[in-house]
């Protein structure tokens, strides 16, 4: 017996075959067609338990028929395929009561996979409701495969109230994915969205921001105040730089979201909790976890789906989009209509290049070229040389102790991940300690010119524990005269 009856639909005869054979194997009746109205026939028929589908088709569009489909049968799982692979095709998919959605080329095992958990939801009579579709316009650029699983998880995302935790490099773009996360939930309906950067706020009024004050609740509150739990009602709450949060508004924050209710500074009545929570970070909490100053209970708390965003570096194939997403919005906003093109040379340079500073660099350097050149052809030379100005140009001399810690945490990353799913060898604690000992020596000692009992005193090390280290960790030491 049939596991079930799917309907394919595609125009595209390649993947109708392979698809039918697939299904066949794995034990389901499938019905193929390369057209739309032989669909719609089919589903209007009862025909059918899940129908796999094509966007594009040569008769109809399925983001037309979609509608008239599931009005007809609102149970009817429908899978929606597409090649074009933008954000705005997985949200339309999703927003018009698609059952998932799968960017193409696809793996067959994970269709397989959908196609069962489809028929079980059926069994189960577990049905998701259309939500209404909505016009809106943030663009999420970039059709690269770490892109679109993104927006698959997106898509998905907007239609629960889960709490997200979103993990990227600076500029990646970790605010506006928690601002399209709104946009398309149906959160928009109910409330507003509210964003607070927690490395931005006084440490001492962290609380008060968040959960309001009364007036006179301390000196100055002369007032009373909402707070962003407040303002965020029926909404979204996006908790920027989580993991710049200090320790005791963590505490307080981990009870809230616990409790599911929290009271402002001075009051004395609970308030329920009404809000979606999206935190993002560009530091990895896990490390600050090991280092005392994150919260694990918290962490957990908020990391319910974890979201996870490439660095630009590793989807360069986004570029060319990305550069005429912002060409575009160049022009929009300065009200020209002048047409520029970037040789195919220029993007190659752009591509090679390693973007620490993610999308937003490359946004930076496009406005920065629209407004400094008036040429319509932009060359690979000109690239170059805006490339090289703003390495030159930015100073990267006012290093922090984050930025340390940032280094080595990736540098830590990387060093885990080399070993897959094995522990490195034992002894990492002196090893790790070695590696940061010895440019540091080094350091010292090229700054004193190699003069060891001057070292010494700026290590704050004695000086014999100085010459040992030295022989230890083999550091040549070179003596330079004053
Ligand atoms: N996929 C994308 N498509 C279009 N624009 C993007 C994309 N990703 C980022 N941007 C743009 O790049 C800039 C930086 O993005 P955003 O502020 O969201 O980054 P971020 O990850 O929050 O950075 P930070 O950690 O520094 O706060 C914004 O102007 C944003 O609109
Ligand atoms: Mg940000």
């Amino acid at each position: 017996m049939s596991k079930g009856q799917i309907l394919i639909a595609d125009d595209d005869a390649a993947i109708r075959t392979v698809l039918q054979r697939a299904l066949a194997r794995a034990g389901f009746e499938p019905q193929i067609t390369s057209n739309a109205t032989t669909l719609w026939q089919w589903v209007s028929r009862g025909e059918g338990d899940v129908v796999v589908t094509d966007v594009v088709m040569p008769d109809e569009n399925i983001f037309n028929l979609l509608p008239r489909i599931k009005k007809l049968r609102p149970e009817l799982p429908i899978i929606v395929m597409s090649a074009q692979n933008t954000f705005m095709t997985a949200i339309t998919a999703t927003e018009l009561g698609a059952y998932d959605y799968l960017p193409k080329p696809f793996d067959l095992n994970e269709l397989l996979a959908i196609v069962d958990r489809a028929m079980s939801d059926i069994k189960n009579n577990v049905s998701a409701a259309p939500p209404e579709t909505k016009e809106m316009d943030v663009s999420l650029i970039g059709r690269s495969a770490a892109m679109q699983e993104i927006y698959r998880v997106l898509a998905r995302l907007t239609q629960t109230d889960l709490t997200v935790l979103i993990n990227g490099e600076s500029g990646t773009g970790k605010e506006l994915v928690a601002r399209a996360l709104h946009d398309y939930s149906k959160r928009k309906k109910n409330g507003g969205y509210v964003a607070i950067n927690m490395a931005a706020i006084p440490k001492e009024l962290i609380e008060s921001e968040l959960f309001g004050h009364e007036k006179g609740a301390f000196t100055g509150a002369v007032t009373r105040n909402s707070g962003r739990f407040e303002q965020a009602k029926g909404g979204t709450l996006f908790l920027d730089e989580i993991g710049d949060m200090p320790m005791d508004a963590q505490t307080r924050l981990l009870r809230v979201l616990q409790e599911g209710e929290y009271m402002t500074v001075g009051g004395r009545t609970p308030i329920k909790t009404d809000v979606r929570i999206i935190a993002a970070t560009h530091r990895d909490l896990r490390s600050l976890i090991s280092q005392g100053l994150f919260r694990e209970d918290l962490f957990y708390r908020l990391n319910v789906v974890p979201l996870n965003l490439p660095p630009l570096r590793n989807r360069k194939e986004d570029i060319p989009d990305l550069i005429n997403h912002f060409l575009g919005k160049v022009a929009e906003e300065g009200g020209n209509s002048q047409t520029r093109t970037f040789t195919t040379e220029a993007i190659e340079k752009l591509q090679a290049y390693d973007w620490p500073g993610n999308v937003r660099e490359l946004e930076n350097l496009i406005r920065r070229i629209g407004a400094l050149y008036v040429h319509d052809v932009i060359t690979e030379e000109l690239v170059l040389q805006e490339l090289s100005s703003q390495t030159t140009g930015q100073p990267h001399a006012a290093k922090d102790e984050y930025d340390i810690c940032e280094a080595v945490e990736q540098y830590l990353a990387g060093y885990f991940q080399g070993f897959g799913d094995d522990l490195p060898p034992a002894g990492l604690y002196q090893r790790v300690l070695q590696q940061m000992e010895k440019p540091l020596l080094t350091a010292c000692l090229t700054a004193t010119r190699g003069n060891q009992l001057r070292a010494a005193e700026l290590l704050g090390l004695n000086r014999n524990t100085l010459r040992d280290k030295i022989r230890k960790l083999d550091i040549k030491v070179i003596k330079t005269t004053e």
